[in-house]
């Protein structure tokens, strides 16, 4: 579609049709599309668009400096829809006011935020948080920064990202819940309810202390080739609705309010402007009737990728495929009318986003109660620290602890070495909103007994170390080497850690590695000779005290990985939800198999590794059919000494299907407290819908056997099993529902 001055003439006579005139909404209506229908038809081209529009009210480290009085009078003529980037009761209550009192149509605004792990409790990041395999967990840490993020006065929180992601050179990899579709559906889920609370009924407002949760990115942005942030994401039919879509359809039955599209291309085709996926998939074959925003800059960004050559086309595009708001680049705000001018077509497309949009401030009872969101004095509440502490020990992995070096005695000579075990700002990892560094605990504050050195000078680190009984050796990356535009071609120890690590390990000491950082690294080398390592993660404003307590035993590490670590940058990316292939890999280096020839075959820790101070045990398992359903069952017992949490997990495989089937899929998991000499038995109902596959067009449950194994880890199996399943078909991606798992 090419765009003359022609159109560009009708286009300004369209907008300039909009009679400036109060009314007030109607706010008896009971049935919100009654009202909305009513407001939309009394709405001029020009207040339509502007509803569309998302504009920046700030930038992350200067929320609100950017709204001066041009911008307040633009709100006064209704040419915007919702801030971003903005934050305070107080503020958000004079900026609300004036759209609701002094505009023609008084539509309250949307204020928006990256709450993605804490508003002002900085808690662990996400990647941590799903390191915890506990759902009720990231429920917890989403309900509370809905609940500091709403006293803010904010509506809606960019969050959860739910990306599935197996390439780790990928920044954002810490922003979302791994490698596996189905944890990441749990974890998604979790947050949707967190942040927005159970799914409510149609005129139910949000209540207090809830947020408008946004579903991102939609979809494939964990699938960037070579893991670099915006690139191309080339992935089949199948692995997109099998790995990549149950995250989102998890969180939409989960009641999610908006989605966010993705900056990528899938298979050539940028998300923003993907009609088959955003107005196809998503709203039409799932139904999802909520606000969809693009990202940041994303609109006029389909020029760069190709596919729209001006700004009207970039927004006709974006219209087309279902994007209903455009977050901070304006071009709906000045070129949709363009585009109308040439395309009347468009108008009923408007109408629709702007009824959604609509919906949505009428579903956050705005229209009801403009100034609902916000309470200054909850704002000024002291941080929830006992909870910061607790998801954090709760988010800390065991990788490694070969002659029980940990717990520590209370009694060692401690040395903590390394940079990291004094960085406040690095706990709080990337998307900080309202974090401050200085609210954060380090390990080197709370282990005040021990012997500190930055690890600047490793012989001067090797000499502390010497003089101690136990080195402590932090290491990792800091918290801005992971995020978004954070993509890395190498993986291994950053900078000169190396040097440190092995002139702290020529002390000949035992030491335990606390790693942090934002995505799994590549440390086989690294930890070669080390005893013990623990993944911390970024852990928020109370990972200090965390790692203290998992380190002096007064809490028994029970994290699991979900994504694995890899040996080398060079393999990923990797899953262990592969498919065997003809000649799977093979450790006796003479055959000819699908591995590296320089490097072991699979991952140095495995999806779902995590270690404990305890030891567990399983019995075999009890499988009885049960309808269209299978139960499994397993008695899981604490043979150790000490109390612990066990992460039970339950993979799937198809050994024979008429297509090639990953060799394990996690379809359920426990975290399970056991006393010292306890037992619990553990029960998966598996819907056989679970087992389906993506093939022509529908989910398909193919009849024959079904290989049950049951573990500690996608690498400790301890119990395996089998049963058989009759052709069927599903309707919702196979990863994307949940098994129902009861403990008795
Ligand atoms: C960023 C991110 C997105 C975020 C948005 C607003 O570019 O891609 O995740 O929510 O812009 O900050």
């Amino acid at each position: 579609m090419r765009v003359g001055r022609r159109d560009v003439m009708k286009a300004s006579a369209l907008l300039a049709a909009s009679a400036w005139a109060p009314v007030a909404i109607a706010r008896d209506t009971r049935d919100h599309g009654v009202r909305i229908r009513d407001l939309l038809s009394r709405m001029t081209l020009s207040e339509k668009i502007g509803q569309m529009n998302q504009i920046a009210g700030g930038r992350q480290k200067a929320l609100n400096s950017r709204l001066d009085a041009a911008m307040l009078d633009r709100v006064r003529r209704g040419e915007m829809g919702s801030f971003l980037h903005v934050a305070g009761a107080e503020p958000l209550r004079r900026l609300q006011k004036i759209a609701v009192e002094e505009s023609r149509l008084g539509i309250p605004l949307l204020f928006a935020m990256d709450v993605i792990h804490g508003y002002r409790t900085t808690l662990p990041v996400p990647l941590a948080l799903a390191a915890g395999w506990d759902p009720a967990m990231m429920e917890r840490a989403a309900a509370l920064m809905a609940e500091e993020a709403w006293a803010a006065g904010l509506h809606w929180t960019f969050t959860p990202m739910v990306d599935v992601a197996r390439d780790p050179r990928w920044g954002r990899v810490v922003e979302g819940a791994g490698e596996d579709a189905y944890l990441g559906s749990r974890m998604a889920e979790a947050q949707v309810r967190g942040l927005e609370g159970p799914v409510r009924r149609a005129r139910e407002p949000l209540a207090r202390g809830r947020v408008l949760s946004c579903s991102k990115h939609f979809v494939g942005y964990g699938a960037v080739a070579g893991g670099r942030d915006y690139d191309s994401a080339d992935v089949s039919e199948r692995t997109l609705h099998e790995v990549y879509l149950p995250p989102f359809h998890a969180a939409m039955r989960a009641g999610s309010g908006s989605f966010m599209t993705a900056f990528n291309d899938v298979a050539g085709v940028p998300m923003t402007a993907n009609e088959a996926l955003v107005r196809g998939k998503l709203r039409e074959r799932w139904g999802y009737q909520g606000l969809v925003v693009s990202d940041w800059n994303a609109i006029p960004e389909l020029i760069s990728h190709g596919v729209a050559a001006t700004p009207a086309e970039a927004a006709a595009l974006a219209l087309h495929a279902g994007v209903d708001m455009d977050m901070a680049s304006s071009t709906y705000a000045d070129h949709l009318a363009t585009a109308v001018a040439a395309d009347a077509s468009l108008v009923p497309l408007i109408d629709q986003a702007v009824m959604r949009i609509l919906m949505t401030k009428a579903r956050l009872g705005l229209f009801d109660d403009p100034y609902r969101f916000g309470d200054a004095a909850r704002e000024k509440a002291p941080l929830a620290r006992g909870t910061a502490r607790e998801l954090a020990t709760r988010s800390i992995v065991l990788l490694r602890n070969e002659g029980a070096v940990l717990p520590l005695k209370p009694t060692a000579r401690i040395a903590l070495i390394g940079a990291l075990a004094d960085d406040a700002s690095s706990e709080l990892g990337s998307w900080r909103a309202r974090g401050q560094a200085e609210d954060a605990v380090t390990l080197r504050r709370a282990l005040p007994q021990a012997v500190y050195d930055p690890g600047t000078d490793p012989a001067a680190a090797a000499r502390v170390a010497a003089n101690a009984d136990v080195v402590l050796l932090v290491i990792g990356e800091d918290y801005d080497m992971t995020g978004e535009a954070r993509s890395r071609s190498d993986i291994g120890l950053p900078g000169d850690q190396q040097a440190l690590t092995e002139a702290v390990r020529g002390a000949g000491k035992p030491i335990v590695a606390i790693v942090m950082g934002g995505r799994p690294l590549a440390l086989e080398h690294a930890l070669t000779g080390i005893p013990a390592v623990l993944q911390t993660w970024f852990l928020g404003i109370e990972g200090g005290p965390a790692i203290a307590d998992v380190l002096m035993g007064k809490v028994s590490p029970a994290g699991r990985l979900p994504i694995a670590m890899p040996r080398t940058t060079g393999q990923v990316p990797m899953t262990y939800a592969h498919v065997p292939t003809g000649r799977p890999a093979n450790p006796d280096l003479a055959v000819d198999s699908a591995r590296y020839h320089d490097t072991d075959i699979g991952p140095v820790f495995a999806f779902g590794h995590g270690l404990s101070y305890t030891r567990f045990g399983y019995a075999p398992l009890t499988i009885e059919p049960r309808g269209d359903a299978t139960v499994i069952g397993v008695v899981v017992s604490n043979d150790g000494a000490v109390a612990g949490d066990e992460v039970v997990q339950l993979y799937i495989r198809d050994p024979v299907a008429s297509v090639a089937r990953p060799v394990a899929e996690l379809r359920g998991f426990k975290r399970v407290t056991l006393a010292p000499g306890e037992r619990r038995t553990v029960r998966f109902t598996l819907a056989h819908a679970q087992l389906a596959l993506w093939k022509a067009g529908a989910w398909m449950i193919e009849a024959g056997t079904i290989e049950v194994m049951v573990g500690s880890s996608s690498a400790d199996i301890r119990q395996r099993g089998r049963f058989t399943v009759g052709a069927g078909q599903g309707s919702d991606p196979a990863a994307s529902i949940a098994t129902r798992v009861e403990v008795a």
